[in-house]
């Protein structure tokens, strides 16, 4: 009551206005009135001058007002501490998240519902056309050693040196987490969504498993090496020349929890937002950003872009596409149809390939009319 009080003498102050103040205040100008009327009282001293309107304040009533601009602006702030302080709360398991490394992990790990529901939160990461470009796989107890003889094999392969230690710590790897997940991006092919976008979304959602299992109160950490790479392995997991095995999620109670981060440094937030500032690029740079627009592929894709006998070319994550603004598509069901360039336009960001060379034999061959014979009669995929 009194804060409000003291507010609406600041905000009188500034409104120069009965009624003004009393609106912002949200009572009546009568209860106003009544409020400064017993305030004088106890203090013994009119406030405000007296006559029509609002006359301004008596001597006495300015020293009043300093007093209440200081408390008001203490009480804003404290308002303000508590604000952040309630904010910062609700992002706290968010904030407080770490990778805690399977040396670190014991039994229990989560069981089959938890794991589920991790899940399920990584079903709810956005998702651009709902395509879930990732899949989870999970290596039950009973499977673990023949994994584990699976890593053996491959740091073989990949060291044919390899020391029994090593050798050892590959088969660790399988074995140590009370609970082991696969984590497959397997980005959809014929689809307008650009793989970049299914990539996004296969990160987001693995960032939301972590957090599931963090909210849990499992450690867990995502750990991927050059096991991933391995075709023999990689087959052995059923992952398709499509996919990318991006690594193993471990799970577990956290026996020992990970070091303290330093506090004084601001960990990677330093860049990851700042403002917009309006900038003019210079013409040539736009003209050689518009020209390159699109030929970026991600590092990782599946497989490199392959030349279709159709004249188009993909890299399996695309529609077939040309470099020149016309889009070939290519369907078992509904035969070839030419895009305009209009259409390629918001497809753009779907093309696939580098195609500054390859492309320009396959751009003739899409200018020509629906059905007309193919200029080139080699059916065989051009080499990138
Ligand atoms: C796809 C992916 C693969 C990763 N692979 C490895 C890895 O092989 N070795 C490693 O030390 N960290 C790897 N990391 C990083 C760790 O999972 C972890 O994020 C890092 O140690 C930082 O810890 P923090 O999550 O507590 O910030 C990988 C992260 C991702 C997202």
């Amino acid at each position: 009551m009194e804060m409000d009080y003291l507010m609406c003498l600041v905000v009188l102050d500034r409104e120069r206005d009965w009624a003004r103040t009393a609106e912002i205040c949200e009572v009546s100008e009568a209860a106003l009135a009544q409020t400064l009327a017993a305030a004088e009282a106890r203090y013994g001293h009119a406030i405000v001058r007296p006559g029509p309107g609002f006359q301004g304040f008596t001597p006495e009533g300015e020293r009043v007002l300093g007093w209440a601009k200081d408390l008001y602006a203490a009480h804003a702030e404290l308002q303000e501490v508590f604000h952040a302080s309630q904010r910062k709360a609700r992002v706290a398991p968010l904030l407080a998240r770490r990778s805690v490394s399977p040396k670190r992990l014991c039994a229990p790990g989560p069981d089959a519902a938890e794991v589920e529901l991790m899940v399920q939160a990584a079903l709810r990461a956005p998702d651009h056309g709902s395509l879930h470009p990732w899949r989870v796989l999970e290596f039950h107890a009973q499977e673990r050693a023949l994994l584990a003889d699976r890593f053996k094999q491959e740091k073989r392969r990949r060291d044919p040196l390899a020391s029994p230690a090593d050798l050892r710590l590959a088969r660790e790897h399988a074995t140590r987490p009370p609970v082991l997940l696969a984590f497959i991006v397997s980005p959809k092919a014929r689809t307008q969504v650009p793989v970049q976008e299914q990539w996004l979304a296969a990160g987001a959602a693995l960032g939301n498993l972590l957090n599931a299992a963090h909210q849990f109160g499992y450690g867990a950490i995502m750990l991927s090496g050059e096991r991933c790479h391995d075709a023999v392995l990689r087959a052995e997991l059923g992952v398709g020349p499509e996919e990318f095995l991006a690594g193993f999620v471990s799970l577990g109670s956290v026996a020992h929890a990970p070091p303290r981060e330093a506090a004084h440094q601001p960990r990677r937030g330093a860049l990851a937002l700042e403002p917009w500032h309006p900038r003019t690029p210079d013409r040539a740079r736009a003209r050689r950003a518009t020209a390159t627009a699109g030929l970026n592929r991600p590092a990782g894709l599946p497989r490199p872009p392959m030349f279709h006998p159709s004249e188009g070319c993909c890299d399996g994550s695309a529609p077939m596409c040309h470099a020149s603004g016309e889009l070939l598509v290519g369907d078992r069901k509904t035969g070839r149809r030419f895009l305009t360039r209009s259409r390629l336009s918001r497809t753009r960001s779907g093309r696939c390939c580098r195609l500054q060379k390859a492309a320009r034999r396959p751009i003739q061959a899409a200018r020509r009319p629906v059905g007309a014979p193919s200029a080139s009669s080699h059916k065989e995929p051009r080499p990138a």
